[in-house]
């Protein structure tokens, strides 16, 4: 059962071929359906809200699924399932009437976009048709950019999170590109924060400071709403930037909960959230900051969980290390204090990356998510790609030749690296790696650009991005590449999820999802039979075959009814 066949090293479904068309393919004997798009209800005050024409009104765009699907988990609370989903950006033309071109031309316009993005909390349930969502459950949520939450850990209160309209610092609005996600081992839901730049603009005069420009922060924001909000216009609040690009952690089980942003797990371009149980007791977070040329990081809480308990705020105190990984296969967690930074303990926290810097982290292929083993004490980091490696360096200036874990100049294809930590213990400060796939194009190149051995004609990819293991200790591997299958992506089709097995090294695509998108996403229900699937930013008009296109999650079972994960 589950994705590996039992006491064999091949795959339980038969692999399939790329694609380019604009469906979702499975393997032979799965099958797959949607089970909730951009638009759709959650409360059934909103049955209406989505139309082919003009998509959601702004009235009840708080109320549906947002757009642009990213990571999810999903729990159980008291035998319901109920799943926790990001909605990571939004794509403004689809999102606007025409006439505005893919700008907000007013208030409203900025609110509708602002509602569509954030996370979802929503109940699902299997009837006679699958899965589908449960509306008007009371487990259901929408959280947006708007939503109250706190800002917790040793940045709350500080003055570089005071705002006009907060002095305190401690209570912020919004958790914003919420990318990536974790849970934790006390099943709550981690929220990423990654391209929170972009939400900012300065409609006057720039404020002053390093940390605007190593964040990609200033000029216009990609939404406007600088211009109908001030809260988004950093020459009027140049705080607010320090008050997102944290993780966010969310109970599913409570939709009047507050949100809680854990500032002592850094704040950066944030992928998403793996979490680990040490040794001695202490939890671990391993977590990638998504840029060319920035960084791996973990923390190592300063207190120790017991299985079985509420871990309540324990993500509130611990060890921020930034990873450096040698050319011999050696590797080393330094930790970002005081006395290693020369930066005080609030500057590392808010400017992350500068203290990653100061100690000489090693520069990575943009780090997107990180996998943990259930089964083995390793754990894994998707290198989507870095057309820059060995062209120019990061925003801070580092050193980005070609290192270990980073061997190709301009890498257009990605790989995947893993480590093993010292003593099977994730809370120790040394590590060994390797690379578990190199992706490339064998029948392009014959170089390294071919990738590694477990790359082939068959089961070629690039751009790995989302990663999650299932139960039984297989790496499920999400692409979002270049789908154009055409020069160096020839014969790669539309972007894909295949799984690999960490023993063998063997890689099989079990999923191709419709031109134009990428697949990111994934959890599998409380039996394990059906697996979910996101599917952001598809082309065309799938899945509705007019209208416009719809960012969904897709779930997909064995007709046999066996557990797939
Ligand atoms: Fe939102 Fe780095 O992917
Ligand atoms: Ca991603
Ligand atoms: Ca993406
Ligand atoms: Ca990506």
């Amino acid at each position: 059962t589950a994705a590996r066949a039992d006491g064999h090293a091949h795959f339980a479904f038969k692999p399939i071929a790329t694609a380019t068309d604009a469906a979702v393919h499975v393997p032979e004997g799965y099958q797959s359906q949607v089970l909730v798009r951009w638009g759709d209800a959650l409360w059934s005050e909103a049955d209406d809200a989505y139309n082919g024409e003009t998509g959601v009104g702004v009235d009840m765009s708080d109320k549906v699924f947002g757009e642009n699907t990213d990571g999810m988990e999903l729990f159980d609370v008291d035998g319901k399932e109920v799943i926790a989903v990001n909605s990571e950006y939004v794509n403004p033309k689809i999102n606007l009437p025409a006439a505005s071109e893919g700008v907000p031309q007013t208030a409203d316009e900025v609110q509708l976009l602002k509602n569509l993005q954030g996370v979802t909390v929503m109940e699902i349930a299997r009837g006679d048709n699958g899965y589908a969502v449960v509306k008007d459950s009371p487990l259901n949520r929408r959280i947006t950019h708007e939503t109250e939450m706190v800002l917790e850990g040793p940045l709350a209160g500080h003055a570089l999170v005071q705002t006009n309209a907060d002095p305190s610092g401690t209570k912020v609005k919004g958790t914003m590109n919420n990318c990536g996600s974790g849970r934790t081992l006390w099943d709550t839901y981690l929220t990423c924060e990654e391209n929170f730049n972009g939400y900012f603009g300065a409609t006057g005069e720039m404020p002053e400071g390093e940390g605007y420009k190593r964040y990609g922060i200033g000029g216009e924001g990609r939404y406007a709403y600088e211009k109908f909000d001030e809260r988004y216009d950093i020459s009027k609040e140049p705080n607010e930037p320090h008050r997102h690009g944290f993780i966010t952690e969310i109970d599913p089980t409570d939709p009047t909960s507050t949100p809680k942003k854990r500032t002592a797990l850094g704040r950066f371009k944030h992928e998403n959230a793996s979490m680990a149980h040490a040794r001695d007791g202490r939890v671990v977070v391993y977590m990638g900051d998504d840029e060319r040329g920035e960084y791996l990081y973990k923390f190592v809480s300063a207190g120790t969980w017991t299985e079985g308990t509420y871990g309540g705020d324990l993500l509130n105190e611990g060890t921020l290390y930034a990873a450096k990984f040698n050319d011999d296969q050696s590797g080393e967690w330094l930790a970002l204090t005081p006395e290693t930074t020369g930066m005080d303990a609030a500057d590392i926290l808010c400017f992350t990356r500068m203290a990653a810097s100061a100690v000489g982290a090693t520069t990575m292929d943009r780090p997107e998510w990180v996998a943990t083993n259930p089964v083995k004490v390793e754990s894994y980091c998707a290198l989507t790609n870095n057309k820059n490696r060995g062209v120019k360096p990061n925003a801070g200036g580092d050193d980005t030749a070609v290192n270990g874990p980073n061997p190709r100049e301009t890498n257009h294809y990605g790989q995947i690296v893993r480590w093993t930590p010292a003593d099977e213990n994730h809370a120790a400060e040394a590590f060994t790696w390797d690379l578990y796939v190199m992706a490339g194009n064998p029948t392009v190149y014959d170089n390294e650009y071919a990738g590694s051995d477990n790359v082939n004609e068959g089961n070629m990819f690039n751009s790995p991005d989302g990663m999650v293991f299932d139960s039984t200790g297989m790496l499920w591997i999400q692409t979002d590449g270049n789908y154009k299958n055409e020069g160096d992506f020839a014969g790669m089709g539309n972007n894909q999820m295949l799984v690999g097995d960490p023993e063998t090294g063997e890689i099989a695509r079990f999923m191709t999802v419709p031109y134009g998108a990428e697949v990111t996403g994934l959890c599998w229900n409380l039996d394990k039979t059906v697996a979910f699937v996101g599917v952001q930013h598809p082309g065309g008009q799938w899945p509705d075959g007019e209208g416009k296109p719809r960012s969904s999650v897709v779930a997909v079972w064995r007709e046999d009814g066996a557990k797939i994960g």
